[in-house]
């Protein structure tokens, strides 16, 4: 097991990292000296195969446990009206100040039951179990919480850290290849921000992990694979939390990389693709811009297309370069969308401050810069390369 810690002014927390892990959150939240009661969050999906487990090692531990199920787990769960039945339901466990908040699943559970934590009562003990390879790499880690309103995603959250963080690798091996293949944008985004040893290691062993899984075997290797990569970028991530928590100093902002093009194409998708593929897009888009603007070499910036081919993810606005049929072609609109729209629907981003847009644009492999003064035209010019 790999232990990383979160330095923060909301509390210091480890991360651990490894393998069956789950038998563990009795002791583990017993160590933490947590209150009795523990209210778990999941979904019925993640439920049916981790909650007993869950619920088991804490009841041995002398926890009284409870739960709260959501049906699925789905962007519309992030909403108010989830948000009340949770409260309502913590209130009918009566929960007390002391007791902890249990989220078993991805970013959604996550991102829904950590604003609940945050809330009720004023904030109680918050634990995440992330079961999603993106919120092992990333939404567990940091402490944003948030649902969405209808105005736009994640408009109403907090900054809340959790007191401990168990991402058990041997979860992820009931995910789907898709949904792995996505997450695995945000750790080529790792990568190309940080640490050229990660991308490397991507380069050299991430078609092999993807073969393998999608012929059926999940074995010693595939796991010690994911439970490294997880590592790192837990650890990145968790660094630059540590030096940036709210996102005021701008060092936390370059974990956006990908991103500013991404949601762009996310929601002239109508959030219909996937977010990772988005964020592979958006990563392919800065780095040509970086290159035009003389900030980062061809040889980093077809390296870093490479990858993203590799892995199985799109690397062109294109259809025809979007490889696995994740429903762009149909989802896409017809003929694309054009340069302006796509300018229109990035100038629309929550992000942008000051009505200037920043863009996070890479060096090199393993480092990028901030640069704000981009024109329209260069930014459509980019675009259009598809
Ligand atoms: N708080 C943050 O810093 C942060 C960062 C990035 C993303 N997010 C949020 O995360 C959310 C996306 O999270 P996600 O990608 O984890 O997706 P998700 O939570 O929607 O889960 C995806 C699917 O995987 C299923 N699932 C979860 N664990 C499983 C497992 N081990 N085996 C089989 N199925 C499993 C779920 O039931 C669901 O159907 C978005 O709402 C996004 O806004 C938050
Ligand atoms: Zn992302």
């Amino acid at each position: 097991m790999k232990r990383i810690y979160v330095r923060t002014h909301g509390g210091n927390y480890p991360v651990l990292i490894g393998r069956n892990l789950l038998k563990s959150i009795g002791p583990l939240a017993r160590q933490l000296r947590l209150g009795p009661k523990c209210f778990i969050v999941s979904d019925k999906k993640i439920a049916a195969r981790y909650l007993s487990t869950v619920r088991r090692s804490l009841k041995k531990c002398g926890f009284d446990v409870s739960s709260y199920l959501l049906p699925y787990s789905d962007e519309r769960n992030k909403s108010e009206r989830v948000l009340s039945r949770l409260w309502r339901e913590m209130a009918e466990a009566s929960l007390e100040r002391t007791s902890t908040v249990v989220a078993l699943g991805g970013g959604v559970v996550g991102d829904l039951a950590g604003f609940a934590a945050s809330t009720y009562m004023r904030g109680i003990p918050l634990v995440h179990v992330p079961t999603t390879l993106l919120a092992q790499v990333d939404s567990a880690i940091g402490g944003k919480t948030a649902i969405d309103l209808p105005s736009g995603k994640n408009t109403v959250g907090s900054f809340y850290q959790p007191k401990l963080v168990v991402s058990d690798i041997e979860t992820l091996k009931t995910l789907g290849v898709s949904d792995l293949r996505n997450s695995f944008a945000e750790i080529i985004k790792c990568g190309m921000i940080r640490d050229a040893r990660l991308f490397e290691l991507l380069e050299r062993d991430g078609a092999s992990f993807f073969d393998a899984v999608k012929r059926g075997r999940f074995g010693k290797t595939e796991t010690a694979f994911l439970e490294t990569i997880v590592r790192r970028s837990a650890k990145i991530k968790a660094g630059i939390v540590h030096r940036d928590e709210r996102e005021t100093k701008g060092e936390r902002m370059i974990l956006n990389y990908g991103h500013t093009f991404g949601h762009a194409i996310e929601a002239a998708s109508k959030f219909r693709m996937a977010h990772g593929s988005a964020v592979a897009i958006g990563m392919v888009l800065a780095a040509r811009l970086a290159c035009r603007r003389g900030l980062l070499s061809i040889e980093a910036q077809n390296r870093q297309r490479a990858l993203i081919r590799q892995i199985g993810l799109p690397s062109s606005l294109r259809s025809e370069d979007y490889p696995l049929k994740l429903g762009l072609p149909v989802q896409w609109k017809k003929g694309g969308h054009s340069s302006g729209e796509l300018l229109s629907f990035m100038k629309r981003d929550k992000k942008i401050r000051d009505g200037k847009m920043r863009f996070v644009l890479p060096r090199t492999i393993g480092r990028v810069e901030i640069c704000s003064g981009i024109s329209d035209r260069e930014i459509k010019s980019v675009l259009s390369e598809g």
